[in-house]
């Protein structure tokens, strides 16, 4: 089995992406993570990716004048590396068709609620605010509407009495990480793989 070149894109603390490294210890998986980059330095994420060997670029967002450029040099940089794949993890920047193009099938993203609802941020406190009874995760393709790609697959949490934005947070990733490492397998398999609309 020849294994799809992965990279990640982190902004933070990078738990997601911990996942998707530990998940692509197992030779049998179908994905490896060969970079990890992040639009800040102080991203807590790239000190677990340097340990662990995994190359990592840090391409700061506020050097460029436009979204657009920060996108063409982040895309040359991943073009470079040959990657396969592209999950986007806790990276916390709108992207435009300039980066999303060239990727388009092949960038995933993990957003905390059960798509279609409550797309863009803060969605625990959303959800808590319309009394929800379930909440969740999605993983999805990349398009250029803002979390609104096709869905890979989600995983559902109940939302409990006395619930916080961070007790629900905590209990929706707990779920993030299987569920991204198991969507990232199924779309490096070819088990899935995104619908063309034509
Ligand atoms: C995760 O909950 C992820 O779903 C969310 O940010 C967190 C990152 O955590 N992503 C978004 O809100 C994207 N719009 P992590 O850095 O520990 O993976």
């Amino acid at each position: 089995m020849i294994r799809k070149r992965a990279g990640v894109l982190i902004s933070g603390r990078g738990s997601n992406m911990r996942a998707l490294v530990e998940a692509a210890r197992d030779l049998q998986y179908p994905a490896q993570i060969v970079c990890v980059v992040s639009n800040k330095a102080d991203a807590a994420g790239l000190a677990f990716a340097i340990e662990r060997g995994i190359e990592t670029k840090v391409v700061d967002h506020r050097a460029f004048v436009s979204r657009e450029a920060f996108d063409a040099a982040l895309n040359a940089y991943l073009q470079d590396q040959k990657l396969d794949l592209i999950c986007c993890a806790g990276f916390m920047r709108i992207m435009t068709p300039v980066l999303i193009r060239p990727w388009l099938g092949r960038m995933l993203n993990i957003h905390p609620s059960l798509l279609p609802a409550y797309k863009g941020l803060h969605t625990h406190e959303r959800a808590l605010a319309d009394g929800a009874k379930s909440h969740g995760c999605t993983v999805h393709f990349v398009t250029d509407e803002l979390d609104s790609g096709q869905i890979v697959a989600q995983a559902a949490v109940s939302v409990l009495p006395g619930d916080t934005a961070g007790t629900l947070a905590a209990r929706v990733l707990e779920q993030e990480h299987p569920l991204y490492a198991k969507a990232l397998a199924l779309v490096a398999s070819g088990e899935i793989q995104m619908r063309t609309s034509s």
